[in-house]
C-alpha cells in the first residue's frame, strides 16, 4: 500500500511507540488520527504535526472505541490503516498480582483491540481493503515471572490477530503482529505461505528496539501489502 494520503488511526499515540509511529506515517504523507486517553497531550501533538486529528479514547471502554472509529470515519470518510498500539505494563510477581488491575489490562490490551477491529473491518470491507497492525510483545515468548500479566494478555491478542488474519486475508485486509523485543533477543517463529517472519535483526537496526525502530517495523507490512509477524 502506498502510504501517501492514506488515513491511519493510531491508538496510544501520545508517547513511545505510538507517537514514533504517528510521526513516521506523517513523514510518509499519511493523514493520522492520534488517539489516547489524555486528549490534551494528543491535541498538543496534533498542533505540531500536519494532517492529524486528536481523539480521546479509553481502550477499556467499547463505546469510546466505537466513537473513535466513527469520528475518524465522519472526519476523513475512510480508514485505511488501524494500529492497535495502546497498552500498559504491569510488572509484578504472581503473589502480588491485583486481579482488578490485571482485568483492566486484559480489557485494554485484548478486548480494546478486538472492538477496534470489529468496528473498523466493516469500513475496510466497504473500501475494498485495509491494513491492521496489532502491537504484541516479545515477552509472550518468555517465562519471566514479572511478565506474567503482559505475556498472558499479548498471547491472547496474538491468537485473536492470527485468526482474524485468516478470516479476512482474502478480502484484502491484512492483519500483522509486531513484537517489540528485549535487547539481544533472537527467536524463531513458524512461517506459512501467507506470512513472512523476520527472525534476525536487520543490520541497520539498533539492537535495542527503540520506538523509532519499532515504528519502522509497523510501517513495513503496510507498505509491502502482506500480513507479517515482525519480531
Ligand atoms: N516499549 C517497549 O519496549 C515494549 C515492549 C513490548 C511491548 N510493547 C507494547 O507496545 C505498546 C506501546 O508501548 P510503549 O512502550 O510505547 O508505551 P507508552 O510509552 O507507555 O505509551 C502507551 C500509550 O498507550 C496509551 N494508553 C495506555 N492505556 C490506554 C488506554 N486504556 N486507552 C487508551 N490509550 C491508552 C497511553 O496514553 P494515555 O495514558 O494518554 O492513554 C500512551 O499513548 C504497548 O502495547 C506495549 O505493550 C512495548
Amino acid at each position: 500500500m502506498d502510504i501517501k494520503d492514506k488515513v491511519v488511526l493510531v491508538t496510544g499515540a501520545s508517547s513511545g511507540i505510538g507517537r514514533a509511529t504517528a510521526e513516521l506515517f506523517i513523514r510518509k504523507g499519511a493523514t493520522v488520527v492520534l488517539a489516547a486517553r489524555s486528549l490534551e497531550e494528543v491535541k498538543e501533538l496534533a498542533v505540531k504535526m500536519p494532517d492529524t486529528l486528536a481523539v480521546a479514547v479509553d481502550m477499556t471502554k467499547p463505546q469510546e472505541i466505537q466513537q473513535m472509529v466513527q469520528e475518524t470515519q465522519a472526519f476523513y470518510g475512510r480508514i485505511d490503516v488501524l494500529i492497535n498500539n495502546a497498552g500498559q505494563e504491569l510488572n509484578t510477581s504472581m503473589e502480588t498480582i491485583n486481579v482488578d488491575n490485571f482485568a483492566r489490562l486484559m480489557t485494554s490490551d485484548i478486548y480494546g483491540p478486538l472492538v477496534a477491529m470489529q468496528t473498523t473491518i466493516p469500513l475496510m470491507k466497504q473500501q475494498g481493503g485495509g491494513a491492521i497492525v496489532n502491537i504484541s510483545s516479545g515477552v509472550f515468548q518468555t517465562a519471566q515471572s514479572t511478565s506474567l500479566q503482559a505475556a498472558s494478555a499479548k498471547s491472547v491478542l496474538n491468537m485473536i490477530s492470527l485468526n482474524t488474519r485468516t478470516e479476512y486475508i482474502d478480502q484484502g485486509i491484512s492483519v500483522s503482529l509486531v513484537y517489540p523485543q528485549e535487547p539481544e533477543a533472537d527467536v524463531q517463529k513458524p512461517t506459512n505461505r501467507r506470512t513472512v517472519t523476520h527472525t534476525k535483526r536487520q543490520a541497520d537496526m539498533p539492537k535495542l528496539d527503540s520506538p523509532e525502530a519499532i515504528a519502522a517495523k509497523i510501517v513495513d507490512p503496510i507498505e509491502n501489502g502482506i500480513a507479517v509477524d515482525f519480531l
